[in-house]
């Protein structure tokens, strides 16, 4: 299998691959969106399948619980089980201190709440997502539908004083409707190409009336796993400042890839 996958492809699946090394049986495990997060789903529902790991998983979407179900892995709500052992999810950004833009999915309310309400968050990523300066990605904006317009003209005011080098603003659409989120919010787009300030931003935003979570998670992640299309692991653990690197045989007969395929 390993020759139909792309290199960035093949990136993701060693990063979710390596991750599935800190999930312990009897473990509550929030599962993240996106298609690095289902790699490691699909990792996880081999081992739920072969090696009878039990575990219980608090999807972030619905795509993911919809993923989650098919590989066999058993579905719970964060309010019955309130507390997780780890989660583990993608990114659109990190930076050298493991701060993160996520909600290119969308799903970054959702994705936030699991995350911090975990033991440990490890985001799996390939190397394309490790940025110097947080920004280049837009930065999503949950907002509620009411009041659209003013809260869009809210956070245009609140960036006029921040440190950014773009301020456009696009409502995120779905074809030609817009794009509405797993809560039934909308998502306001933030073109800043630079965040000079993440915190600031983050603490900004969450006080205009109508947001309802940016995508900005900092100090929320505590290790990021980055695989290479060459089989090479990257593992950065900001908790004990430590790394580490491992290598996957990612050649053609290798077997790394059992079952995933199928
Ligand atoms: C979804 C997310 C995803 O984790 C993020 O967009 C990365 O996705 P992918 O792994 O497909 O690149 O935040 O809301």
């Amino acid at each position: 299998m390993s020759s139909q996958l792309t290199p960035i492809d093949m990136a993701k699946f060693i990063a979710a691959k390596q991750a599935t090394e800190y999930v312990e049986d009897g473990m509550n495990v929030g599962l993240g969106s996106g298609s690095t997060a289902a790699w490691f789903i699909q990792c996880l529902g081999e081992m739920v399948r072969d090696e009878g790991l039990k575990i219980k998983g608090v999807p972030t979407s619905s795509q993911t619980a919809e993923l989650a179900r098919e590989v066999g892995i058993e579905i719970v709500s964060l309010e019955q089980v309130k507390w997780l052992d780890l989660t583990v999810d993608g990114t659109d950004e990190y930076d050298r201190n493991l701060n993160l833009i996520k909600g290119g999915g969308g799903a970054h309310l959702r994705e936030k709440i699991v995350a911090t309400a975990s033991e440990r968050m490890i985001v799996i990523a390939d190397a394309t997502k490790k940025v110097d300066t947080l920004g280049a990605f837009p930065l999503p904006v949950e907002v509620v539908p009411f009041g659209l317009a003013a809260t869009k003209g809210l956070i245009e005011e609140t960036l006029v004083g921040m440190d950014v080098l773009g301020r456009d603003i696009k409502q995120r659409m779905h074809g030609d409707r817009p794009f509405v989120t797993d809560g039934g919010n909308l998502i306001l787009d933030l073109h800043l190409r630079h965040i000079g300030n993440a915190r600031l931003l983050g603490f900004i935003l969450n006080q205009v009336p109508g947001v309802v979570e940016h995508g900005l998670f900092i100090d929320i992640c505590d290790m990021v796993i980055v695989g290479h299309g060459d089989g090479k692991v990257t593992v950065r653990d900001i908790t004990n400042d430590t790394s580490e690197v491992v290598q996957y045989d990612v050649r053609d007969d290798d077997n790394i890839f059992a079952d995933i395929a199928e």
